[in-house]
């Protein structure tokens, strides 16, 4: 079995498994995730602050995303490899948010969509763990349409320390990048940047984070350093905004 193959079927099984509890594992196990989970969906839908057309949600997991702008009148279709998580989004879905979501089980690297079927398209967290990351971002490419938005949100970034040392733990099956090297790729394929942030500078874990206290500090701490060192070049979390050319 190729590497790639193999690579997939870890992450199929590990979200599968996952899909239970991900939501508190992801997002409200601690006060650290719960900081990130509302600052990403602050960012998301800062970033693309949409209320109507077709929006793509490639690697959906249990739908955060999808839901949200479901109930503000967007026709969302959510993708994922990973039945289980389709399975939850599935079950957390009120009627109302059901009539406009619809949820297809697929794989980022070939998605079954013609080409520019999408006003909108959301990457988040995802294409870290696909094996080929540049064909995922190709595949969202391909579908959105012209002047549509494509928002990007992963912890990729191969310069920052500790994710450059948690890399070399045994059996790390995701890809990091350098930031210059995710922006040729995303321009590539027609994506152009039209805004990129970064959060996440201190070196050390928010998610671990289990005192609120420390997550109020760590906070004081970041927007400091973000305002001293501005560049996201050293920060964990890289948020674009990309329009298709
Ligand atoms: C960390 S979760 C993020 C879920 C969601 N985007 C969010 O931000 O809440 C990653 C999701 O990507 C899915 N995934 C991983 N590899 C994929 C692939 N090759 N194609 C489609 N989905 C994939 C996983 O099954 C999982 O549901």
């Amino acid at each position: 079995m190729g590497q790639s193959v193999l690579w997939k079927k870890y992450w199929t099984n590990f979200f599968n498994k996952l899909s239970v509890n991900y939501d508190v594992m992801a997002f409200t196990a601690t006060p650290g995730l719960k900081y990130i989970d509302r600052m990403e969906q602050e960012m998301v839908t800062h970033a693309l602050p949409v209320t109507q057309g077709m929006m793509l949600d490639v690697g959906v997991g249990t739908g955060r995303f999808t839901q949200f702008y479901a109930r503000r009148g967007i026709d969302v279709v959510g993708v994922d490899i990973s039945f289980s998580m389709l399975k939850k989004i599935n079950q957390k879905m009120d009627k109302n948010e059901r009539s406009r979501v619809n949820l297809i089980l697929a794989d980022a690297e070939n998605l079954p969509f013609r080409d520019h079927k999408f006003n909108w398209v959301l990457c988040i967290r995802v294409v870290k763990y696909v094996p080929a990351p540049k064909r995922a971002i190709k595949e969202a490419a391909r579908v959105i349409q012209r002047n549509g938005i494509m928002v990007f949100v992963d912890s990729v970034n191969r310069i920052h320390l500790p994710t450059f040392f948690l890399s070399f733990l045994p059996r790390q099956k995701t890809h990091l990048f350098m930031p210059l090297e995710l922006k040729r790729i995303l321009a590539q394929y027609g994506l152009n940047i039209v805004e990129i942030q970064g959060k996440f500078r201190i070196p050390f874990m928010f998610n671990v984070v289990k005192s609120e206290r420390l997550v109020q500090l760590m906070k004081i701490v970041e927007e400091i350093l973000d305002r001293i060192f501005p560049s996201t070049f050293l920060t964990r979390t890289l948020f674009i905004t990309c329009t298709r050319v």
